[in-house]
């Protein structure tokens, strides 16, 4: 166990399974219940612990989903293959125990970034959880003129939220803007290349009708590791510079598994 683990084993509180929202066999949404006095911000990710046979507890990183004034926690999961923490959680039914480690944690902030420009929002996966909170919580992205949303997935049935996201672009059509990209599956009207090659032939910028350049873009980078250290290398060739505590810059990144 990391010590931050076995801070957290002795922090934790007791929290409940709440609800299940299905989107594939693998892929589901928790909703658990929330300590009065955890504080975060959107693009924070939680800990969330349960408790093995031998009287360990198993913990594991989520970034959340849910807004800050959202009475429970919200969490985006996918069932890694043999992994034993997604399995059991797998198994969870509506009002068992899940520990919580109290603190929220993590630096994918948008509050790091340089203020004003396009916003783009870039998720493989799982990754697209801190953007929904983001989407969620009034006023999050207000420091941004436009906001280009982009979600890579395998599948169609892997586009968590696109329905909630959709509402979201019709409530505010000039400053948001959805692509969502399926890799493994042919959908009509919807790009099926990786976003690294998307930017880098410029169809991704025609789509969005908008250039990606440091001077008038952010971009916020989340999800499979090979995607952020690709689109690491790609921003940095093209001038965007990482955000440091004490210096906002034009690139911010969070790094899955
Ligand atoms: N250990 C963990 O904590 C953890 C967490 C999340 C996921 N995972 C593992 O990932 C598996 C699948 O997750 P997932 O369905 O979200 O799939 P994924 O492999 O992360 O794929 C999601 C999207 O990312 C794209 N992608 C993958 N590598 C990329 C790269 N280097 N550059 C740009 N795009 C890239 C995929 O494109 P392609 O279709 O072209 O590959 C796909 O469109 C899980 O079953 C699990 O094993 C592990």
């Amino acid at each position: 166990m990391d010590s931050k683990a076995a801070g957290a084993a002795d922090r934790a509180t007791h929290e409940s399974l709440l609800m299940r929202t299905n989107w594939t066999d693998t892929l589901w949404s928790l909703r658990i219940s929330r300590p009065a006095d955890f504080r975060f911000e959107p693009g924070h990710y939680a800990r969330l612990g349960l408790e093995q046979p031998d009287g360990s507890v198993l913990w594991r990183p989520y970034s959340i989903v849910s807004a800050p004034d959202d009475a429970a926690l919200e969490f985006l999961v996918v069932r890694v293959a043999g992994g034993p923490f997604t399995q059991q959680l797998d198994q969870l039914a509506i009002g068992q125990p899940v520990l919580l480690d109290p603190a929220a944690y993590g630096f994918f902030i948008a509050r790091q970034l340089l203020p004003g420009g396009t916003l783009w929002m870039l998720a493989t996966g799982t990754g697209l959880g801190p953007y929904v909170s983001l989407l969620r919580t009034p006023g999050a992205l207000h420091a941004f003129a436009r906001v280009i949303l982009v979600h890579s997935v395998r599948h169609r049935d892997d586009l968590a939220y696109r329905t909630e996201i959709e509402q979201a672009v019709a409530s505010a059509p000039q400053g948001l803007t959805y692509i969502p990209v399926v890799t493994r599956d042919t959908v009509p009207g919807l790009p099926s290349a990786r976003i690294p090659a998307l930017i880098a032939d410029g169809s991704l910028q025609d789509m969005a009708g908008v250039a990606l350049t440091p001077d008038s873009s952010r971009v916020m980078v989340c999800g499979h590791p090979d995607f952020t250290a690709d689109m690491r290398r790609l921003l940095g060739e093209r001038g965007f510079t990482p955000c440091r505590r004490a210096s906002p810059g034009s690139m911010l990144f969070e790094k899955y598994w």
